[in-house]
């Protein structure tokens, strides 16, 4: 029999028919494949595709696997395609999800129809993206210019949803639907006067409560276009707190659903690290701990824990500062978070730009970090560097 599995369900044992994803994406000669060792699995997942069709008749089936040595999914393997690689891709998808979104709160602005199957496929390479590496995704997510911030920061609320979804071993499908919540989440900003969203200054008591509209807008612009529950959460409770203090509905504890106490934690943390007309970005290192503070009563804590986990002490494209006076600026991961691979960009002892070069802080001897900096102290655009 053939069957439709995720490609996370795989294990040796399995006969692979079919997989599905474009000729020039399908890392083997034939499609029709004996899973005979993990490196089968690991190149499916560095592909990033997501479904194959099984031969039971020629293979195991989901439930015969019972064997310890079996149970190395595709999901295990990931970091599979190098951060220096995935970042590339990840910013020009950044890119043309920025266009996608632009232009469907345009459309709704306009009074027309939202098409959200437009997203889908937007969504989905941003599955793919996190899969290849989890870590590309959220270090272009700064990259945020003033007058684009509420379709840039659709976009990166969407990555760093799906980025965070897929750290806590959700399933392929609700991470998708995670990815569309974020994509669409704060539509209903579309329909707030323009004097209001782009305020150049702190909202006043009116104006606060005619932006908190924007989340019953979001729910009037995509009733009936059949979204999941867990885009709908995404977009209805990312403002409301732990404590009972948020907006619309004042929920809290666990009325929040799990997807919705994700929510809130991503959009504070990247509406605090993004440059406004009113506001210089904050550093992640410092919003990261505000989060702390400000948890439980605002957020979930252990959630919280785990998106800090997720993203690193020092996330990827933040600023750190070096015990010799060398500053740089967080390119990868590594299994020690304190010591990730860093691209030097500015001597802090010396006031001057260093020629751009990269070091990896693990095999650092003779350095170490010592605090996350904050570009603006030393006039450093870091958007020139990622
Ligand atoms: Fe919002």
């Amino acid at each position: 029999m053939i069957k439709k599995i995720s490609t996370s369900e795989l294990r040796i044992g399995m006969f692979i028919d079919d997989l599905e994803c474009e000729w020039d994406k399908h890392p083997f000669m034939n499609k029709k494949i004996s899973v005979s060792d993990s490196q089968v699995i690991q190149k499916i997942a560095s592909a990033g595709i997501r479904y194959a069709l099984i031969d039971t008749a020629l293979g195991s089936d989901v439930d015969d696997i019972a064997d310890a040595n079996s149970t190395e999914t595709a999901a295990n393997y990931a970091p599979s395609v190098e951060a220096s690689i995935e970042v590339d891709r990840a910013r020009a998808l950044y890119r043309e999800a920025t266009t996608v979104i632009r232009n469907m709160m345009e459309d709704a602005r306009l009074g027309k129809q939202v098409q959200v199957n437009a997203l889908e496929p937007v969504a989905e390479r941003m599955v793919q993206s996190a899969m290849r590496n989890h870590h590309a995704l959220t270090s272009v997510t700064r990259i945020k210019t003033k007058d684009e911030y509420t379709f840039m920061h659709c976009v990166s609320v969407a990555g760093l949803m799906t980025t965070f979804a897929r750290e806590q071993g959700l399933d392929d499908e609700t991470i998708h639907q995670v990815a569309l919540g974020g994509l669409v989440h704060d539509i209903g900003k579309t329909l707030v006067p323009d004097k209001v969203l782009n305020k150049p200054g702190k909202l006043e008591g009116d104006e606060f409560s005619v932006m908190k509209r924007h989340v019953d807008y979001s729910g009037e612009l995509l009733a009936g276009l059949g979204l999941s529950q867990i885009a709908i959460d995404v977009t209805m409770q990312h403002h409301e707190r732990m404590d009972g203090t948020g907006y619309p509905l004042k929920l809290s504890g666990e009325q929040i659903s799990h997807i919705g106490q994700m929510s809130a934690i991503v959009d504070v943390y990247d509406a605090l690290t993004s440059v406004r007309v009113y506001k210089s970005a904050w550093e992640p290192t410092q919003t990261l701990k505000k989060l702390i503070e400000w948890s439980p009563g605002h957020f979930n804590r252990d959630l919280v824990q785990h998106f800090i986990r997720c993203l690193g002490i020092y996330p990827m494209g933040s600023l750190v500062e070096l015990e010799s006076g060398l500053l740089g600026i967080v390119i990868e991961a590594s299994e020690d978070m304190l010591r990730p691979k860093l691209r030097i960009i500015y001597n802090a002892k010396y006031d001057r730009y260093e020629r751009p070069h990269d070091i990896d802080m693990v095999k650092a001897k003779n350095d170490r970090i010592i605090n996350a900096a904050l570009p603006a102290q030393y006039k450093i655009d870091l958007a020139a560097f990622l």
